[in-house]
């Protein structure tokens, strides 16, 4: 079964062709960076008019990579939430009208889901059950996921994201968008231990998270009297260090409370090298092992849209056709289920 996948939800457009025989056929991205970059972050409007534009070519170049005409397809997934209204319309818009023109089902597909399966993906992808790490801009959530589309919220955030936080204090430190990965290369160079910053919920009992204190307190550092530019690694560092012990501590608290040995960590924050260097000594220590998407499939993509779209065909998923454009931008990963709800 061959799935072309479409991901417009925010500031990536990403088209890729998944078969559930060969694997990964083919996958395009366009990353928005530079457009957003100006205005250090992304804006809405022109985040939709670009995948307007990148969107058919992008289609276009992954079917001629991967040797395939729309007829050779067997559905189109596209991300249907969460995500940024006006972004997700577009992918929507394409994969229903391709979908419609080739008369081959449409899938709706849920942004976090398509994060949380991509560690299968992987060379050495896991098996059922694991904990799942969702740690993305707008989402910091631990899961137990027992199969395709069955999926037990352990514990999120009661505010910021993590990767928010990151994105939010680099602001602070006068860093560029896409904040995260700026920063984390700013604590390479420094060194953890100057700043004193609290580790927020670390022992609240439960597998919850709050990251919105731990950038108020970058902000009265960076705004105390006597604050040197010049300690602003070390400030990243301090900062690194927090988010990375909150995360690492729940996860550990995940898998103890499920029993589970195996957890993936999805989602742009995912990407981050120190996280991984921690959770994998961590959790070695408890005898668990972490899966990881590549690096490339950390953020935003087409083809864990694809690849989720697949496993849920796969699992027998029947695709309601309906007619119109199906979008939900606020689709909590609690509700997913069929894609009848949308
Ligand atoms: O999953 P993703 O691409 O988009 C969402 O669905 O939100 O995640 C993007 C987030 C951003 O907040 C970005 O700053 C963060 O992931 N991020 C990182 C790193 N790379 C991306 N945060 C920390 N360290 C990184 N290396
Ligand atoms: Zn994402």
């Amino acid at each position: 079964m061959k799935v072309l996948g479409i991901e417009t939800s925010c500031d990536e457009t990403g088209v890729a062709i998944y078969d559930t025989d060969a694997g990964l056929l083919a996958q395009s991205l366009h990353s928005q960076v530079d457009l957003h970059a100006v205005y250090g972050g992304v804006v809405p409007e022109l985040a939709s008019r670009d995948h307007i534009r990148r969107l058919p070519a992008l289609v276009r170049q992954t079917l001629s990579d991967a040797g395939l005409g729309v007829e050779s397809l067997d559905a189109i997934a596209y991300t249907a939430g969460p995500g940024l209204a006006g972004a997700l319309l577009v992918g929507a818009s394409v994969a229903e009208s391709m979908a419609m023109a080739a008369n081959i089902p449409a899938l709706p597909v849920h942004h976090l889901e398509g994060h949380l399966l991509s560690p299968l993906l992987a060379a050495e992808p896991p098996s059922f059950p694991f904990v799942a790490l969702l740690v993305s801009g707008g989402h910091t959530q631990l899961m137990a996921v027992t199969g395709v589309g069955a999926y037990t919220l352990l514990g999120e955030s009661l505010d910021d994201a993590a990767g928010e936080a990151f994105d939010k204090t680099a602001k602070l430190l006068g860093l560029g968008y896409p904040g995260g990965p700026q920063l984390a290369a700013l604590a390479e160079q420094g060194r953890a231990g100057r700043f004193k910053l609290p580790r927020p919920m670390l022992h609240s009992g439960d597998l919850d998270f709050s990251f919105s204190g731990l950038k108020t307190a970058v902000l009265n550092v960076v705004s105390a009297p006597g604050w040197q530019p010049e300690w602003a690694a070390d400030l990243a560092a301090d900062f690194q260090e927090a988010v990375v012990e909150v995360l690492c501590a729940k996860s550990l608290a995940a898998l103890k409370q499920t029993g589970l040995k195996s957890m993936v960590v999805a989602g742009g924050v995912g990407a981050n090298t120190q996280l991984r260097a921690r959770l994998d000594a961590v959790t070695r220590r408890r005898g668990a092992r972490v899966h990881y998407p590549e690096p490339a499939l950390c953020t935003d993509n087409g083809a864990m849209i694809a690849f989720a779209g697949a496993l849920r065909l796969a699992a027998g998923e029947r695709p309601v056709r309906a007619p119109g454009v199906r979008i939900r931008p606020r689709w909590p990963l609690a509700e997913l289920f069929s894609p009848a709800q949308i």
